[in-house]
């Protein structure tokens, strides 16, 4: 004990890390606030205020704040040590939290019976080398207290649906990676649940592994269950989430859909063919000549508009200002950016430009990748340098 959390959260008990294996009551771990259960019928995890001190003393989870639509398939993205199995751990009780504020299939977190419904592929699992496939299956769904005929039925379609019905029957010991963590997907469907939490459910899979595990997440959603996993691998979840959250050093810094995260970010890019004798300033005489923008009188040192803020690449000079419509503009060698999703609005640019005899060689909507949303996460802003792995130690040196 002794965390400063103690006194944040004063009617909670508070449990350290040893796993929680007896019945826990709601109560223990905090339920949501009322207004906040009535949501519950739209999100399949909603939480707030989940906060974890490891023993130790490492700040692993800061205030989470995360919401999952039933239905979806939801990706917590971070890098290594950022904290996403540890909020998996917490949802799943197989530890305890500091602090956790919300519900899980509309039951506060930590609420034991609600577990029957939820499937769970941990991270770093490992199936006796003994057993076959099937038996894993069947093992794993026995010990949540599905009935045989069930098991029976159940364990051939798992097993097809994660293309291994031809090796069911041979020992895990024999597996690859990628079938282990096949099977691990099975196991996690054995009770039918209606969610679905994978921890990492690609790694150490081969690309065309990797593929087919994304298209066995599309089908499961299509059963109708929520899927909640967990990546560090940026691709995973940009092909196949509907959802994403970026976590970093225990902290959630974006959620929403990759479109609403990047449209936020999106920049038309006008180049023209080729500049005059007059170089970068006739584009910015054209632009103010016909009052289609103002721009500022001196030359601004930034990477260029519309990419990661703070993120290390090489800063450019470039001429900014404003649309006379507002939008933030900016001039660099034969490129106009303009900060914008709307095509209308870069409009009146456009006739400046070929009011001023430019030939405009491209028209192009940029939008950041998720990719480098994720670098800008994990980028200081101050250093311009990657935040490093894992959380901060508390009352060390920082
Ligand atoms: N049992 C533990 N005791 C102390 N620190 C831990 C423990 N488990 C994880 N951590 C630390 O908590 C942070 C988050 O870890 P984890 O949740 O495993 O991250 P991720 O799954 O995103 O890689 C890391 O700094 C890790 O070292
Ligand atoms: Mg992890």
């Amino acid at each position: 004990m002794g965390m400063g959390l103690v006194a944040a959260a004063p009617k909670e008990r508070q449990v350290e890390s040893a796993p929680a294996f007896g019945p826990v009551t709601p109560g223990e771990w905090g339920a949501g606030a009322p207004s906040h259960r009535s949501e519950t019928g739209e999100w399949a995890i909603d939480l707030r205020n989940v906060d974890k001190m490891y023993r130790g003393k490492v700040h692993a989870l800061r205030g989470i704040e995360m919401r999952v639509k039933k239905g979806e398939v939801f990706g917590l993205l971070g890098p290594n040590g950022a904290g996403k199995s540890t909020l998996v751990k917490i949802l799943m009780t197989v530890i305890a939290p500091t602090r956790a504020e919300g519900t899980m299939l509309g039951q506060p977190v930590g609420h034991k019976p609600t577990l029957a419904r939820v499937g769970y592929l941990p991270e770093h699992h490992k199936f006796p080398e003994y057993l076959t496939g099937a038996q894993v299956v069947e093992f794993y769904a026995a010990l949540a207290g599905v009935d045989r005929a069930t098991r029976k039925k159940r364990t051939p379609e798992l097993l097809e649906l994660v293309g291994m019905k031809d090796w069911g029957n041979k020992k895990v010991g024999g597996y690859s990676k990628g079938m282990r963590q096949r099977v691990g997907i099975a196991q996690a469907l054995g009770t039918n649940p209606d969610l679905v939490v994978l921890d990492e459910p690609t790694d150490g899979v081969d690309p065309v592994g990797r593929r087919e595990i994304r298209e066995m997440l599309t089908r499961i959603k299509e059963e109708g269950r929520t899927v909640f996993l967990n990546s560090h691998l940026l691709s995973e979840l940009e092909m196949v989430c509907d959802r994403v959250a970026i976590l970093v050093q225990g902290k959630v810094k974006s959620q929403g859909t990759i479109e609403e995260l990047t449209v936020k970010r999106q920049v038309y890019e006008i180049e023209v063919a080729a500049l005059g004798a007059d170089g970068v300033e006739g584009l910015v005489a054209a632009l103010e000549g016909k009052q289609a923008a103002r721009m500022l009188a001196g030359r601004v040192e930034a990477a260029p508009l519309g990419s990661a803020a703070g993120v290390n690449i090489a800063k450019r000079v470039g001429i900014r200002g404003q649309l006379a419509s507002g939008e933030e503009v900016e001039v660099d060698h034969g490129t106009v950016r303009i900060a914008t999703v709307d095509a209308e609005r870069i409009q009146p640019t456009l006739d400046a430009l070929r009011g001023a005899a430019y030939v405009i060689k491209s028209v192009k909507a940029n939008r950041p990748s998720l990719e480098d949303l994720f670098m800008e996460a994990v980028t200081d802003p101050e250093t311009g340098k990657a935040l490093g792995p894992g959380a901060k130690k508390e009352g060390g040196a920082k």
